[in-house]
């Protein structure tokens, strides 16, 4: 059937299981982030439109696919598109520099981008990220790399490999740019469209263009352009990380999408999203907080990361915790039912029972579409303190007493708390 009232493109109607899937990613990557000192931090999801303009003119996010709107007060607002640079505004407006440095944050929520919808590519995304204010370090490059390796690990995909670069700072880029530009200007007539506009714009993003990869295939290496501290923190960084089993894949054509990055820059995929798809990305911004009235040194370094495509590779499937239990009942034992559902909640485990009046056939079959458990109740069985439990996963059923039915619940299902 048609519809008139739709939901507006590349956006999701997020419906259980999937819902229920994505809060326990949300809870597992936010407790693994307080594992390593990272606590929640939630900012508005609009912000002043400068705030994202700091990001970077050239970066395609603030360009292009924004989602902007002039209130009713003629204020300038932006739905975020990233939560980097809300978080850099947060920092500043909160004094949080006075704070014990370095800060260690982490975020989770929906991110907003005028993108043309495609496959695990939406207007309406969801991120969980952390930033860590406050170290020049390369040991906190490292930090917030093993961190979000143990993340996706902990939501269920194995191995992450992390594909790295430095993309020099503003003592070695200016002289890798003048290259660059240098090697893509003789080659000017054959680069495509967008590539010509890169060239005056934003010449490290010619380095992303998957139209013309075979030019950029013997474009000059960044790393022969690093200054000596340049150098000395990526090879820092890298050697940490190998030290704790997680190996970096140097990209020398890495150089991500925003403006705002200096030094290192991250991604991590997976090989069942191909390799223009990633899972998250991220780098050290020692500047941006600085640009929206921060100190003179705000050095930072983050990673954001799409909760869709994680859930896309590990899926939805609900392990025990969240599994269903329904009680049903033969004629005349709805309030029985009614009060042992109620017990159970109260114990932790989730429990439905039936609200139509129907049959225990009827309801039985309604229990094998909802539920992995059905307590059965009724007869002579319950006059004697007794209950009958089927498990669907094992087809058994069994005779147990009232009084043990919680404990005997607890093989088949973890409670919630
Ligand atoms: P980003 O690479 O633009 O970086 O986004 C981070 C992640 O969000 C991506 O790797 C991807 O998984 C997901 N993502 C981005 N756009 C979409 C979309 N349209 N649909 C689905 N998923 C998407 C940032 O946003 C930076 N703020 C990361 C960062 C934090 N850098 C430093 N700190």
């Amino acid at each position: 059937m048609q519809h008139e009232f739709r939901r507006p493109r590349g956006t999701q109607d997020l419906l259980p299981p999937q819902s229920l899937r994505m809060e326990q990613l949300r809870r597992t990557a936010i407790d693994t982030a307080a594992r390593y000192g990272y606590d929640l931090i939630e900012t508005p999801i609009f912000e002043q439109s400068p705030v994202f303009l700091r990001v970077g003119e050239s970066t395609d996010i603030v360009q292009h696919e924004r989602y902007a709107f002039t209130d009713v007060g003629g204020i300038d607002l932006t739905l975020r598109p990233e939560g980097t640079a809300a978080i850099a505004r947060a920092y500043v407006e909160n004094g949080l520099y006075n704070a014990p440095q370095p800060v260690r944050l982490c975020y989770y929520g929906p991110m907003f981008r005028r993108e043309r919808p495609e496959a695990l590519r939406y207007r309406q995304h969801t991120q969980f990220g952390a930033e860590l204010y406050g170290s020049v370090q390369p040991e906190a490059d490292a930090e917030i790399i093993v961190l979000a390796c143990a993340v996706v690990e902990a939501m269920g995909l194995e191995h992450p490999t992390v594909r790295a670069n430095s993309i020099g700072c503003a003592v070695c880029r200016p002289r890798y740019r003048e290259a660059l530009m240098a090697y893509y200007q003789s080659r000017r007539t054959t680069l495509c469209a967008d590539c010509q506009n890169r060239l005056e714009t934003n010449p490290l993003r010619l380095l992303d263009c998957k139209i013309d990869i075979s030019i950029r295939d013997t474009a000059p290496d960044i790393q022969h352009y690093w200054c000596d501290d340049c150098r000395t923190h990526y090879h820092t960084m890298v050697a940490l990380l190998e030290d704790v089993g997680r190996p970096v894949q140097r990209d020398p054509f890495l150089v991500r999408g925003l403006d705002y990055y200096t030094r290192t820059v991250f991604e991590i995929g997976h090989p069942s999203l191909g390799d223009q798809t990633a899972l998250f990305g991220g780098g050290r911004y020692d500047g941006l907080a600085t640009g929206l009235d921060g100190p003179e040194s705000s050095p930072a370094v983050g990673f954001g990361m799409g909760i869709e495509r994680v859930m896309s590779v590990v899926g939805s499937q609900l392990p025990m915790s969240t599994r269903r239990i329904y009680v049903s009942h033969l004629a005349g034992f709805t309030q029985m039912a009614f009060a042992l559902a109620e017990q159970l909640r109260h114990q932790g485990f989730s429990v439905e029972t039936d609200l139509l009046g129907r049959s225990l056939k009827a309801q039985l079959r309604d229990a094998t579409r909802r539920s992995d458990i059905a307590i059965i109740i009724g007869g002579d069985e319950w006059h004697r303190g007794y209950v009958s439990i089927k498990n669907f996963a094992t087809n058994q059923q069994e005779e147990v007493a009232l009084r043990d039915v919680a404990d005997y619940l607890k093989q088949c299902v973890n409670p919630m708390h």
